[in-house]
């Protein structure tokens, strides 16, 4: 199937030329994550996960960004390009797990380990981004603390499952992680994905380290119970190039389920099941073909961050884009 096949599939003809006339009439260019909408996936001029995002974001030569994303999103896009108009269909579209921690309670675990080294994930609001050392995103949060000396205590936010996932990647002792979580990730739990892989013994597992679940499957992998190679904790954009390299017929997928769409484009020919039907963000899918449409016309919800937590956050981001592999979006 092409891509063409695919936009004919899931998007309204009309209303794809009206978007994108619009895109083009305000120099703008259209980002959208991997959680979005099908429709809204499609019309994008680029879908991927945060990394590849952030780092289009900075590299546009438009003159404006509208991202298709949450609001923590589109905050970083800022930040990272502060003469650029940068738009939110909805700045309703908020984070559970952007909320879990606020900057003040990042200062006051800040005071009780002096000298620690502040990573966090790029899920967090600017006022936290002002606080931190480095950002990551889980495409290269391995890569971001191995990046650290050794001997230098680490705090990492605000997600525990992405944390567990890199203090045990790493084995690395000296690192607090926040008890921070993703409502929908942290919904998908080990009992589901086990159930799941006991049916399909076949398939292979993309799970998400932000999911409830990714212990349960490492479990799953040490055990034997599924064979260690076909269990992979991926980020979003990390499954589309495992996608394309698999060989298998099945793939259960542990994320948010508008995940499911890009995979199906990248790999038709593999069925693709999520281990948890009910995992949708409702603040991913705020971001409606109307909203977008409204966003274009009349240039709204612009986002303004405040110079000087932008400022102050700028060099934690601009270290996140830096580190980690390239790619992740198209
Ligand atoms: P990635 O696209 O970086 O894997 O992020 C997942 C996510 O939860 C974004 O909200
Ligand atoms: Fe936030 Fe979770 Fe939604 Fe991602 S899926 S935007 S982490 S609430």
């Amino acid at each position: 199937m092409t891509v063409t096949d695919v936009r004919a599939n899931t998007v309204d003809g009309a209303w794809f030329a009206e978007v994108r006339e619009l895109a083009r009439d305000r120099d703008a260019v259209l980002l959208a994550h991997n959680y979005q909408l099908p429709e809204i996936q499609d019309v994008a001029h680029h879908t991927g996960d945060s990394l590849a995002l952030s780092r289009i974001a900075a590299e546009s030569s438009a003159s404006t960004i509208v991202f298709c994303g949450v609001h923590f999103m589109a905050e970083t896009a800022k930040i990272l390009a502060p003469d650029k108009t940068v738009l939110i269909p909805d700045a309703r579209a908020g984070c559970s797990l952007a909320d879990s921690i606020t900057a003040d309670e990042l200062r006051s675990w800040k005071a009780e380990h002096p000298g620690a080294v502040v990573v966090s994930y790029v899920n967090t609001t600017a006022a936290v981004k002002s606080e931190t050392d480095i950002c990551c995103t889980s495409s290269n949060a391995v890569e971001v603390v191995a990046s650290i000396p050794a001997d230098r205590e680490v705090l990492f936010l605000p997600d525990q499952f992405l944390g567990a996932h890199v203090r045990r990647t790493l084995n690395r002792q000296n690192m607090h992680v926040w008890a921070g979580e993703c409502h929908v990730h942290a919904g998908i739990n080990g009992a589901e994905l086990t159930a799941q892989a006991t049916a399909h013994p076949d398939a292979e597992l993309f799970v998400h380290p932000e999911c409830g679940c990714a212990t349960s499957a490492l479990y799953l992998a040490g055990s034997g119970a599924v064979p260690a190679d076909r269990v992979k904790i991926l980020s979003t954009g990390g499954m589309l190039d495992a996608a394309r390299a698999s060989r298998a017929t099945e793939v259960l997928v542990a994320t948010e389920v508008g995940m499911l769409h890009q995979l199906r484009r990248a790999a038709p020919e593999i069925d693709f099941r999520a281990v948890n039907e009910r995992a949708s963000c409702r603040y991913m899918k705020m971001i409606t073909p109307e909203a977008l449409l409204r966003s274009l016309r009349e240039g709204t919800d612009e986002v303004h961050v405040d110079p000087e937590l932008a400022a102050r956050g700028r060099a934690a981001v601009q270290r996140m884009i830096a580190i980690g592999r390239p790619g992740g979006a198209e």
